[in-house]
């Protein structure tokens, strides 16, 4: 095994040797743009060590590791233009850099050229692959339809915001560990277990992701703070807030998420300061701690080495510390 740096390395470096800007410029370009501007890289990291934590050299797992980030930059690129957002790791936007349009056609190509990756496999663990990532794909899309419906609904419910990131975030990491499983021909045990590691470690991942949407600090946080208030987004923090809060405090917050406002700013204090006084943020950071001791959890059911099942603690625990 190596250390989770020593994992990002190899994967940038291998990202770095591919050939992405070809013509027409105005399709390429986009693609080889969001890919270099960084990022954490957590899932392809996550497939890497998964390979070796399952005792293949990571190497193999290098296609499906870029297969997944791919994908990741072509749900972000479209993602940008739905949430309507400036800012991505510190840069403009695909859409703002470039336009609406080339958001599109550039993430439809990522999304096919993701898919490209796998045909480096041999054919059983191609056809595992690649099912196993248009399951996934599907869901992340039905995901993301859930929450741009609620921006619209005053009736959404804890469970149904907790299916709603489980499709568009949670699956995606935790597909992106059984590929890991899938090439190092794990036992289907396993390969079941460290999905529902990633899944459990996703959904605390996307808790706190809107946590820090709102309380991350701009300098650092790389989005724009604040964008998912102004975009009236269902959170775990809205929720829970409605949830504590008095009389006074549910109507001010619904009716700050009921029309559009000339001063964002007025509005993104108001909502953080009832966010604070209900104790939605420190619920919201106490949700955060549960799913992942829930990962680690299934950890302890897995038939792996102890030093192994260290190192995807590490990683979880280093996850819940981010402030990017
Ligand atoms: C952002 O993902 C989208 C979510 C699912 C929250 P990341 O926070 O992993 O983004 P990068 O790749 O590190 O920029
Ligand atoms: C994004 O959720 C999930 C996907 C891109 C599929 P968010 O909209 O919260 O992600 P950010 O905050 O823009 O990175
Ligand atoms: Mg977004
Ligand atoms: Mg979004
Ligand atoms: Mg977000």
């Amino acid at each position: 095994m190596h250390t989770i740096h020593q994992y990002q390395e190899f994967f940038i470096t291998y990202l770095e040797n591919q050939t992405i800007n070809k013509k027409p410029e105005n399709l390429y370009a986009p693609i080889d743009y969001i890919l270099r501007l960084g990022g954490k890289r957590m899932r392809p990291v996550l497939t890497l060590m998964t390979s070796e934590v399952f005792n293949v050299d990571y190497k193999n797992a290098l296609p499906a590791a870029m297969a997944v980030e791919v994908f990741h930059n072509f749900s972000l690129v479209h993602d940008d233009i739905m949430d309507d957002a400036p800012l991505r790791r510190g840069s403009p936007t695909v859409h703002e850099k470039w336009n609406i349009n080339t958001g599109i056609l550039s993430g439809d190509a990522m999304l096919i050229l993701a898919y490209q990756y796998f045909e480096q496999y041999e054919p059983i663990v191609f056809r595992d692959l690649a099912k196993l990532f248009s399951k996934t794909a599907l869901e992340v899309c039905e995901g993301q339809q859930w929450d741009v419906d609620f921006e619209t609904r005053k009736d959404v419910t804890i469970p149904e915001y907790l299916k709603m990131i489980e499709y568009k975030t949670a699956v995606l990491v935790a597909a992106a560990m059984k590929m890991g499983a899938i090439i190092a021909k794990a036992s289907e045990e396993n390969a079941n277990l460290i999905y529902d590691f990633g899944l459990y470690l996703g959904l605390a991942f996307q808790l706190q992701d809107d946590y820090l949407d709102a309380f991350g600090d701009p300098e650092t946080f790389g989005k724009q703070v604040g964008g998912d208030i102004i975009e009236n987004k269902k959170t775990y923090l809205y929720l829970k807030a409605l949830e504590f809060s008095n009389d006074q405090q549910a109507e001010q917050l619904q009716s700050l998420f009921a029309v559009q406002y000339d001063d964002n700013d007025k509005k993104i204090d108001e909502v953080k300061n009832i966010f604070i006084q209900t104790g939605a943020s420190s619920a919201t950071q106490e949700a955060i701690k549960e799913y992942t001791f829930r990962a680690f959890d299934t950890l302890e059911r897995m038939d792996v080495d102890q030093d192994k099942k260290e190192l995807l603690r590490t990683f979880g625990e280093n996850l819940m510390g981010r402030n990017v």
